[in-house]
């Protein structure tokens, strides 16, 4: 395997293609699979949503992963230096909005990743009846306070090692665990009475749940879950060496995401329906407030590093995802501003930091965060927490791949980009798959994604 050995330059690199599978899959996998992908399929309606999701990452992100991946290589560049690249100024306003979208997720990511970590500890504890009381945990500002703080620090701390000192480092031992731990988990829930149920729920279609609702529902999810819209991949893809396949790359990282999402999946429905609390809705609180239930009934020792174990599991996905988040404005500061990464690091982490702390106050501490925002037409109120994540995630994303694929189809030319997508895999622009993905860039991209960002924005902003 080639690798460019961009640790010898400034902007550093991964060592080899294997470190960049790692390391994005690691940005890919993490909360969006484990901790939203339920939910989303629980509200959704179950496998019509599943079905759904499955068709948008294989026809959609797929084109759109390979885009943002080329871009990164092809400049070498930051988000924002990537687009504003070869004499397109006017365009580092999506760069920009790249980076602003990353600052915004991270911001309330790293506050649901410190719940995993709490609850982590409450596992180990033995305190399963955390679980039923999950409003009074959220609720709780110093807890927040304090695992929301942890976790931003080892974030920052790996991010400042570097690419392949920290980001690489870290991502090829988190990822093997994981994988191991989440299979292991998987296979316990399938023993479970009741199961079946769960399984049936999941994985067999009721296609009278489709809705419009639902498939932009599946869409946002894809592209949450694959780190696409918000220049995190144009940014790993511009550590990659020249000789790398990024086609297959891509693949690869792709089959890892929506594996472990529909691993994910599969063992929370059946953990649900054995415990008989399927149709309870659930929302965001979904597996906080199912899993510790299903670990107390395995007992009281082995239910509690079982447990344990999960959450960790939880934190560490949510870890190499945190990392990728932040890595997208640090990569800007230093490219563009050349300040040193291990200051830049600090500065950005911290700026997005404190953006989090509305997000943590939101859920019954401050009334003002808590009942944030009133959308026209609704009767409910949703909180800070909430409406950022309708702002970046289901608004953003699908708006910056919009505006990936527009750029990479009809700015930055079909030419260039078959010939980045060549460099490492000659032929692939001519073959079928090649046609496809350059055809979806040009046409099938820029009306999905186009559509769902204005239908988006009307039914929920106006
Ligand atoms: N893909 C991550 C997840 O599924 O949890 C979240 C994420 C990471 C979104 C990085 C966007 C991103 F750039």
């Amino acid at each position: 395997m080639a690798g460019i050995k961009n640790s010898e330059s400034s902007r550093g690199g991964f060592s080899n293609k294997f470190g960049f599978i790692m390391a994005a899959a690691g940005s890919a996998v993490g909360l969006g699979n484990i901790w939203k992908f339920p939910f989303e399929v629980s509200d959704g309606g179950g496998g019509a949503f599943v079905v759904m999701y499955l068709a948008f990452c294989f026809m959609l992100c797929f084109p759109v992963m390979m885009a943002e991946i080329a871009l990164g290589r092809k400049t070498n560049k930051n988000a924002v230096g990537a687009f504003a690249a070869n004499g397109h100024k006017k365009w580092a306003g999506v760069g920009m909005l790249a980076v602003l979208s990353g600052s915004l997720i991270l911001s309330f990511y790293n506050v649901v990743a410190g719940w995993a970590l709490g609850f982590a500890v409450e596992m180990f504890s033995g305190n399963f009846a955390v679980g039923n009381n999950f409003g009074e945990f959220v609720g709780n500002w110093h807890i927040n306070l304090m695992v929301s703080t942890v976790f931003m620090f080892v974030t920052i701390y790996i991010v400042a090692k570097g690419v392949s000192g920290g980001i690489e480092k870290a991502s090829k031992i988190l990822m093997p665990t994981l994988l191991v731990l989440i299979f292991g988990l998987m296979a316990y829930s399938l023993t479970q009475p009741g199961a079946i149920d769960g399984v049936k729920f999941y994985l067999i279609p009721d296609f009278s749940e489709i809705s419009f609702k639902t498939a932009y529902g599946a869409m946002g999810q894809a592209f949450f879950s694959l780190s696409l819209g918000m220049g995190a991949l144009i940014t790993y893809g511009s550590y990659v060496g020249k000789k790398d396949n990024i086609v297959s790359a891509t693949a690869m990282i792709l089959l890892a995401d929506v594996g472990i999402a529909f691993i994910a999946g599969l063992m929370m429905f059946a953990f649900i329906f054995s415990q008989g609390l399927q149709g309870q809705g659930g929302g965001a609180g979904l597996i906080f407030t199912v899993l510790p239930g299903a670990f107390e009934s395995i007992g009281p020792v082995l239910g509690r590093c079982i447990g344990g174990l999960f959450f960790v599991l939880l934190s560490f996905a949510a870890l190499t995802s945190t990392v990728s988040l932040l890595e997208v404005p640090v990569a800007y500061v230093v490219d563009e501003f050349e300040i040193r990464r291990s200051r830049a690091v600090w500065i950005v982490g911290a700026v997005i930091f404190l953006l989090g702390v509305p997000s943590m106050l939101g859920n019954g501490t401050v009334e003002f965060f808590t009942n944030f925002v009133h959308y026209h037409g609704s009767n409910t109120t949703v909180n800070f927490m909430d409406f950022i994540e309708d702002l970046a995630s289901d608004t953003f994303l699908p708006l910056g791949g919009f505006l990936v694929s527009v750029y990479t189809a009809y700015i930055w030319r079909g030419d260039k980009f078959k010939e980045e997508i060549e460099s490492g895999n000659p032929g692939f622009a001519t073959s079928f798959m090649g046609k496809y993905t350059i055809f979806a860039l040009k046409y099938l991209a820029p009306f999905i994604l186009g559509s769902i960002t204005i239908i988006t924005i009307l039914s929920k902003f106006f």
